[in-house]
């Protein structure tokens, strides 16, 4: 998707997409720091957009891995069901179904969460029910990574995963944060 369908997308759906800009290659790579994934099998995205963060953990993912990249609009899907790679599950649905899409490959847990979706901009209920969801759904030790504009939901992943570190990205259109949590 272009960057001008881009913003599009993000002022029609601004309650759901909570930005008009995609993240910038600094906070991408933020986003999947402090994980390890050689020894990753199965990586879950929440609010995956057109990709763009999905391209940087694939680069990442080796052969035999899976991810499975959560986005609801159905557009956005269209756009990384074009990259082609056979290691990705394009899940158009709401990411506190997550348990589905892991019975669906017979896999018990995630190694690892990477989230950019916009709790702020959410119902705290569904926010805290897909936290939840993620939480129960990856392995001991696993990683969960957030990004986000702002640390007003930080109390959710408080809540879910006890200690919550957070690290600011400046070169971000606006300033970025990533929470990085473990389980
Ligand atoms: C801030 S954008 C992030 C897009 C991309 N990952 C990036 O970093 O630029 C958040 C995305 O979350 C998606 N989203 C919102 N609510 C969701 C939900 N309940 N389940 C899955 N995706 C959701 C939106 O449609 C939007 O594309």
């Amino acid at each position: 998707m272009s960057t001008f369908s881009f913003l599009l997308e993000g002022f029609r759906h601004m309650r759901t997409t909570g930005t008009l800009t995609r993240s910038s290659p600094a906070l991408c790579k933020a986003a999947i720091d402090r994980i390890d994934f050689k020894n990753a099998t199965v990586v879950v995205e929440l609010g995956a957009g057109d990709g763009v963060i999905t391209k940087y953990i694939l680069d990442k993912m080796p052969a035999h891995g899976k991810v499975i990249a959560f986005e609801v609009s159905p557009e956005l899907c269209d756009d990384m069901r074009a990259f082609n790679d056979p290691r990705l599950i394009v899940a158009q649905d709401s990411a506190e179904n997550i348990r589905h899409y892991l019975d669906q490959i017979g896999v018990d847990k995630a190694d690892h969460v990477i989230s950019a979706i916009p709790f702020a901009a959410l119902p705290e209920a569904l926010g805290k029910s897909i936290v939840r969801a993620a939480r129960d759904n990856l392995r001991p030790g696993g990683c969960y990574n957030q990004v986000h504009y702002s640390l007003k939901t930080k109390n959710y992943y408080e809540q879910a995963f006890g200690r919550v570190e957070t690290q600011r990205v400046w070169a971000n259109l606006p300033p970025a944060y990533v929470l990085y949590c473990n389980k």
